[in-house]
């Protein structure tokens, strides 16, 4: 078996102990750590001395290390990398393979012939839901889970989601759903949820300033903007919201 040489990895949705021993054991003895924005930089002081760190995020332009962010930008620079002879990390927020592109990733060193493996990381979907005490699933309030991207542009006219089977049935989960929060609320309802249905939005969870807010389908456009709840944040919708344990989880932490 060939040796590998990049190592797709799930940093976790942002506390720098979320990632696990198998992917911290790779940070630190990667050549060449490649990393997102919401990536911790305290897994990054893990990295050997004279590790390489290059940021790449598709949101912005150029790093001053000269490389473009786009996607096929980040694809061909783990290939670069990699037949040099480094090792490479490629660290993401969360889990690689969940709204990440790592599936891009991993595509591209297929097709270029680089052996690569990938270490799963916690997604944001089930931290968030830890933080809230929120059972995600519930075998009274919902045997279904979905996993939904709230990023659709509403205005383009077409939907890869499929509106009136989801919004009926079990959990949902909105990632980068914030920014469309008015519309999400309105589809789930025209499609047959119930107003009152419960919902939580948590945002930067596991990190400094995590904010959390519990209201119903009807009120949470309201009480989003009331807090000012902006991305990166998860959404969750349905009954198992009202099952919540833990109201603060900083009090709990605290013996409070
Ligand atoms: C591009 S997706 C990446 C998801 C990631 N791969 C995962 O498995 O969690 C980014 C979205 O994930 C969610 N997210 C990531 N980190 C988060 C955090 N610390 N708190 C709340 N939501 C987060 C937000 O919905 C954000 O817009």
């Amino acid at each position: 078996m060939k040796k590998v040489r990049v190592y797709l990895i799930g940093a976790g949705p942002g506390a720098p102990e979320l990632i696990t021993l198998e992917g911290l054991k790779y940070v630190c003895k990667a050549d060449v750590i490649v990393y997102d924005h919401l990536v911790s930089k305290e897994i990054l002081k893990f990295a050997k001395a004279g590790a390489e760190k290059i940021p790449v995020s598709r949101f912005g332009k150029l790093h001053k290390n000269g490389f473009a962010v786009d996607q096929e930008k980040i694809n061909e620079l783990l290939v670069t990398k990699a037949k040099e002879g480094k090792i490479v990390v490629r660290l993401k927020n969360g889990d690689p393979l969940i709204f990440a592109r790592g599936g891009q990733e991993a595509e591209h060193l297929a097709r270029e012939k680089i052996p690569f493996k990938i270490v799963p990381g916690v997604t944001a979907a089930t931290a968030a839901a830890a933080q809230a005490g929120i059972p995600l699933t519930d075998r009274r309030y919902a045997s279904v889970l979905s996993f939904i991207t709230g990023h659709e542009d509403p205005s383009k006219g077409t939907t890869a989601i499929d509106w009136k089977n989801i919004s009926r049935k079990g959990t949902l989960v909105f990632y980068m759903g914030v920014e469309n929060l008015t519309f999400i609320v309105k589809q789930l309802i025209r499609y047959g949820r119930k107003s009152s249905t419960p919902v939580a939005i948590v945002e930067k969870t596991t990190l400094p300033g995590e904010k959390i807010v519990f209201g119903n389908l009807e009120n949470i456009i309201r009480k989003a903007k009331l807090k000012k709840v902006k991305p990166p944040a998860i959404i969750i919708v349905g009954e198992v919201v009202k099952l919540r344990k833990q109201p603060n989880p900083k009090e709990k932490e605290n013996g409070k």
